[in-house]
């Protein structure tokens, strides 16, 4: 059975979840910030082995960014995606401004966009603008 927990990611986990789909993986302490300071992170574990991550960042009253949505190839395709989707949904539901819309946005590479639109995402003309900061 899949379950789902929050705030439980670590940098290590991260790190092994994103060099299971996409190379190039972030430094650890690096890592390690960025989860400290999410909203909320996700795992979705199979027993004890990490098999999916999600995260969110944002400010809880205005807007949330969806980053890092990942589930392991050997589990694609069986839900844990749109279990995760859900619980950012619901997680940003329960610390809102009861009565307000809030602003959920994320970046999805093309073959991708079908799987959010099934959240009720969509695409609008705004284009990314991105640089690199060297720190
Ligand atoms: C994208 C990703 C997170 C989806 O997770 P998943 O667990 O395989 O998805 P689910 O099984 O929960 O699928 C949920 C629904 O989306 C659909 N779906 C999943 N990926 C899809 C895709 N690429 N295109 C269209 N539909 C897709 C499923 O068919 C399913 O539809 P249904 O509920 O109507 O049957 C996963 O494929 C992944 O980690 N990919 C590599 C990393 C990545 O690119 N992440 C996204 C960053 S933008």
């Amino acid at each position: 059975m899949i379950v789902i927990k929050r705030d439980v990611l670590t940098a290590e986990e991260f790190i092994d979840l994103w060099e299971s789909v996409w190379d190039g993986a972030p430094a650890c302490d690096q890592t390690k910030l960025a989860l400290e300071h999410s909203a909320v992170t996700l795992t979705a574990f199979d027993g004890d082995v990490p098999v999916g991550m999600a995260r969110a960042i944002g400010d809880m009253g205005l807007c949330y960014y969806i980053k890092d949505v990942v589930v392991i190839p050997s589990y694609q395709g069986m839900g844990i995606g749109r279990m995760m989707i859900d619980e950012l949904l619901a997680f940003i539901k329960e610390n809102g401004v009861r009565g307000t819309d809030i602003a959920v946005e994320l970046c999805a590479m093309p073959d991708k966009i079908p799987f959010y639109e099934k959240f009720g995402f969509a695409a609008n003309e705004a284009q990314r603008l991105r640089r690199y900061l060297e720190v």
